[in-house]
């Protein structure tokens, strides 16, 4: 006992130290290059060091976690544990590269100023990572990212999906009257203005941020109410509690972009940002709704026409692209992928 003790003692001095390094050369390495948001400048070591220890090795007791290196190459070379999927006040900095390929996403012609946005929107919403989400026991974390594919339509996966840990959904995604199916619990919910529907209570929402106006449209929503169309018409209020407001990071975008598409369509769409936020966040993720369903057809589970085709196409994403990266990650046993019908 003592020497078990004493060995884990070891450990994390050498988790400490290590944590120190890294945070000294990205500390160098932020001041060279970054953008920054100053306001939290003085408190950033403290911040940083807390951060650490909240935040990449979360204890992990699953039989086979998500993060474990040593099993592919293919998703060692991908996976970063360091970038962190949720913007906060904290590490709300940008690389000027990460800031100019994000503005062009949608082409945003006159964006306000980010450093004021983030300021304003953390003026409303927590600027800390919800707790909900940061782990420092032990523990077994198994997640199911529900996507919106009619296969789910008479999968009876609903007690299944409800059984996980976290249940996160996407979009319009309606649960009332697919319970069966699609299950009835979630706990967080990823969204941008243009796809938001009204959450259930105790639902976390995760904005996606496309565009600067995205940000100022959290702050405006849950506020005065000013902003109610951006490219199409947008809820100009919302009831979702400020407090559960969560935000996608922008760099966490480029990440998903960069390492897990290479590239590959214009950007990510909010599907693969959900399985690579997934990865991030829990132990075990099993996936369902994902993909055409078995005759081949493309559409919402709550939509009857098949055909619809809707979210395949969209010339923005590469869906074959992101297939094939979920489909690898089921092939090496990072993932479950549950097919549905
Ligand atoms: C944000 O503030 C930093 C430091 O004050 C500045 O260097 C940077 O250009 C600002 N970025 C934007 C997008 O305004
Ligand atoms: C992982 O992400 C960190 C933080 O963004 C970055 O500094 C580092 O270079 C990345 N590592 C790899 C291997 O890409
Ligand atoms: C929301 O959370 C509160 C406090 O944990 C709980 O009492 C309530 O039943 C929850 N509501 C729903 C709809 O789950
Ligand atoms: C993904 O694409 C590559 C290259 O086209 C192919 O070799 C591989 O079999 C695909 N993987 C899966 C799981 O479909």
């Amino acid at each position: 006992m003592v020497m078990m003790r004493n060995r884990n003692l070891k450990l994390l001095t050498f988790l400490i130290l290590l944590a120190s390094l890294t945070f000294l050369l990205n500390y160098t390495h932020t001041v060279v290059t970054a953008t920054w948001f100053p306001k939290h400048m003085v408190s950033e070591l403290s911040e940083s060091f807390k951060r650490l220890m909240n935040y990449p090795q979360r204890p992990c007791t699953c039989s086979r976690c998500i993060g474990e290196p040593g099993v592919s190459p293919w998703f060692d070379e991908r996976f970063n544990q360091t970038m962190q999927p949720l913007l906060t006040a904290q590490n709300a900095l940008f690389e000027e590269d990460t800031y100019s390929w994000w503005l062009k996403l949608q082409r945003e012609k006159q964006p306000q100023n980010l450093n004021d946005t983030i300021q304003e929107l953390f003026q409303v919403v927590p600027g800390s990572v919800d707790p909900m989400l940061r782990r420092g026991v032990a523990g077994c974390r198994r997640c199911a990212v529900v996507g919106n594919s009619g296969n789910l339509r008479e999968s009876q996966y609903g007690p299944h999906i409800d059984s996980h840990d976290f249940v996160l959904r996407m979009n319009r995604a309606p649960t009332t009257g697919f319970e069966a199916d699609v299950g009835s619990r979630t706990t967080h919910h990823l969204v941008y203005p243009e796809s938001f529907r009204e959450l259930g209570e105790n639902v976390s929402m995760v904005l996606v941020p496309f565009k600067t106006l995205d940000l100022q449209w959290v702050v405006s929503a849950t506020t005065k109410g000013t902003i109610s169309h951006t490219y199409v018409p947008v809820p100009s209020r919302i009831k979702v509690k400020r407090n559960q407001i969560l935000v996608y990071h922008p760099a966490f975008i480029k990440y998903v972009f960069d390492s897990w598409l290479q590239g590959h369509g214009r950007y990510p769409s909010t599907g693969i940002l959900s399985v690579i936020f997934s990865l991030h966040i829990c132990d075990e993720v099993d996936l369902y709704g994902f993909g055409a369903d078995s005759k081949g057809n493309w559409h919402h589970y709550w939509e009857n026409n098949p055909s619809a085709g809707a979210f395949r196409k969209t010339g923005v994403h590469d869906g074959d692209f992101e297939s094939n990266v979920t489909a690898t990650l089921a092939s090496i046993n990072k993932i479950r992928i549950f097919k549905g019908r």
